[in-house]
């Protein structure tokens, strides 16, 4: 998503709605056959206060009786001085991250319509989609523990790192809450060889990281070690978890590749318990998959290695603010978008990237040009400016020289104070072929759907008619192959990843919540409708997606279930729209029935 610099919507309205039924070949069944319902706090199987005091002593006195992050701000459990401390970090992303029952979007922790949210004193506080205990992890061994734990008692078992997830994977009802997030290393090792290469491989440089190492952290101890790693545009999302794993862009993505491409070696937690090394020489399936095919699914990574890059010594940083003509906003908002659009094809083969932020009434960017200087930079972007400007819309515009990656990050990324989580949001994306920008026609075709798209959402959870724009495809991330890593084939014939946004307040009744969620499933079909054979990024995408096997995973599906049934036969990793969920009921607690 976008640094938390720039002008951020107060976002707010999404829930999972009916899951999509996906009809599957036979063999499916002999997979379903390993799986059993989860065990339920009612049934007798529920391991009982003794058992879980002794997991409690296992790991060290880490485990953790989890109530929703709201708990004390509701009857009969309110506490005035709690709930003021609750109000104040509720919605932050830094607060949210550190408490266990906390996910960043509150729609995610409801279960059955039913949750703890917001702090209205008498509205009753149910557990919801919280988990019920969690082990707050620190080492491999309390991972685990836990995960022996789990798959002893049948107990549903969640992997939170952050909970940054817009497909709530990270949390479950009922569930064993495994929250890796203080596992903090981070590592430089100049001379990296993966476990087990051949005597005379040559070392690469790279830097070593705890599972819940966020990217903030790491792109200091890089800039003080005057390397560049690739991570994620938002400073409070891990660095090991579900971004990596689900493939992970930056703007700078274009100069070394998406997070996958960059990863050396993992080092994970498998459903029995082992820790497996996994990179390019042992356990190679498993590390194929685990560079692509999406967090929470094949084990616990609990340490992963990344390449570092030498520092960018130069970035030319460009923001714009445009306005269109209030008196005609429709006509200049249509060529401006237009405009916008059509120079994407040009200003990606001259090496920019960047993220725009496009409403109905403004549009913002923030566009990066590596390794050139500001009059050149100008050259190629001041006329877009001036289009803007000359029918009809004021634009602003600024472009700043930074001399390192990190000084650039801190500038505009690093601003404290933007309430930025704690709301009901779901996404809808796709991800759009440079075949789409190389031709006008096209082009037109893309901004007719977002004046549309805008259109459609006006009344539907989406007023502003947001819709996010990532060009962070194209140069290095084009070269990347289905054969190294199991991403989405589709990121390597894109160039922009477009997302579109609907959310929804606490009090918005039920069919409310999921009317919005099926206009924004049915207004992203403008977008699928233009690119077929295309997809959606699985970290940004709608939680609704039709096919979404296809759409997330595409022709590396197949392989990627294979490489999930060896690993995980029992089926104890399963999470939403996450590969060999579809062998599970829509609650992930009983296997589905065929
Ligand atoms: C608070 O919750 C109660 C119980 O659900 C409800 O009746 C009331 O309308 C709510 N108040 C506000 C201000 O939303
Ligand atoms: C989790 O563990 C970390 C590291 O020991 C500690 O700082 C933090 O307070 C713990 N969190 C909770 C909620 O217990
Ligand atoms: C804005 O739109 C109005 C209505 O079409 C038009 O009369 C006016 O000239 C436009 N303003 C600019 C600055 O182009
Ligand atoms: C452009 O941005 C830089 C960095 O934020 C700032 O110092 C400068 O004042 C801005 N220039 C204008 C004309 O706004």
């Amino acid at each position: 998503m976008l640094p938390s610099g720039l002008p951020m919507l107060a976002l707010g309205t999404i829930i999972t709605a009916v899951a999509v039924s996906v009809a599957l070949a036979a063999p499916e069944s002999a997979a379903t056959g390993r799986l059993r319902c989860r065990c339920l706090p009612t049934q007798p199987c529920w391991p009982n206060s003794d058992t879980w005091a002794a997991l409690g002593q296992d790991v060290g006195g880490r485990l953790i009786p989890t109530k929703p992050a709201a708990y004390e701000c509701h009857n009969p459990n309110y506490d005035s001085a709690k709930c003021d401390a609750i109000k104040a970090g509720y919605h932050y992303d830094y607060w949210r991250q550190q408490q266990p029952g906390a996910v960043q979007q509150t729609n995610w922790e409801v279960f059955q319509g039913k949750g703890c949210l917001d702090f209205n004193q008498t509205d009753v506080c149910h557990q919801g989609a919280v988990p019920l205990y969690t082990v707050n992890a620190t080492n491999f061994e309390d991972v685990q523990k836990t995960v022996r734990f789990a798959a002893k008692h049948n107990v549903r078992l969640v992997v939170k790192n952050t909970g940054h997830d817009y497909l709530g994977r990270s949390i479950g009802a009922y569930s064993l809450n495994l929250w890796v997030f203080y596992m903090k290393k981070i590592e430089f090792n100049d001379n990296f060889v993966p476990e087990g290469a051949p005597a005379g491989t040559e070392s690469k440089g790279a830097v070593i990281l705890g599972s819940g190492a966020i990217w903030r952290d790491v792109f200091k101890a890089a800039d003080d070690h005057n390397v560049f790693v690739l991570g994620g545009a938002d400073p409070t999302v891990g660095t090991s978890g579900g971004f990596c794993q689900g493939g992970g862009h930056h703007a700078l993505s274009t100069k070394v590749g998406l997070c996958v491409d960059n990863v050396l070696q993992y080092k994970i937690v498998t459903a029995d318990g082992e820790l497996k090394v996994a990179n390019a020489y042992q356990n190679k399936d498993l590390f194929w998959a685990l560079r692509g095919g999406g967090g929470g699914t094949f084990g616990v990574v609990v340490e992963a290695t990344y390449k570092t890059h030498p520092a960018f010594k130069n970035i030319v940083y460009a923001t714009s603010y445009i306005l269109y003509n209030i008196t005609d906003p429709t006509v200049t908002r249509q060529k401006v978008i237009n405009k916008f659009l059509s120079y994407q094809h040009e200003w990606s083969n001259n090496g920019w990237s960047g993220y725009a932020f496009i409403q109905q009434n403004s549009m913002a960017a923030v566009y990066y040009l590596p390794d050139q200087d500001v009059a050149t930079a100008t050259k190629q972007y001041q006329p877009f400016l001036d289009y803007a400007n000359s029918v009809g819309a004021k634009a602003f515009g600024n472009l700043t020289s930074y001399s390192s990656f990190y000084d650039l990050f801190s500038a505009t990324a690093l601003t404290t104070g933007t309430r930025n989580a704690g709301v009901q949001v779901v996404l809808g994306s796709r991800l759009i072929p440079r075949s789409t920008f190389a031709a006008q026609t096209k082009v037109n075709k893309l901004s007719e759907a977002f004046m549309n798209i805008q259109d459609d959402l006006y009344d539907f959870g989406n007023p502003e008619g947001t819709i996010l724009t990532h060009l962070v495809a194209g140069g290095q991330v084009a070269k990347g192959t289905t054969a190294e890593t199991s991403v989405l084939p589709a990121w390597r014939r894109a160039l922009m990843h477009v997302v579109l946004v609907a959310s929804w307040l606490t009090e918005t009744p039920p069919a409310e919540q999921q009317l919005v969620q099926r206009k924004l499933t049915q207004s992203t079909d403008r977008l699928r409708k233009l690119t077929p054979g295309s997809g959606a990024y699985v970290n940004e995408a709608d939680p609704n997606e039709p096919d979404w096997k296809g759409a997330f995973f595409g022709a590396n599906y197949k392989r990627l279930k294979s490489i999930k049934d060896q690993v995980d036969p029992h089926g104890l990793f399963a999470c939403h729209n996450c590969v060999g969920s579809d062998d599970w009921n829509k609650d992930l607690l009983c296997p589905r029935r065929r």
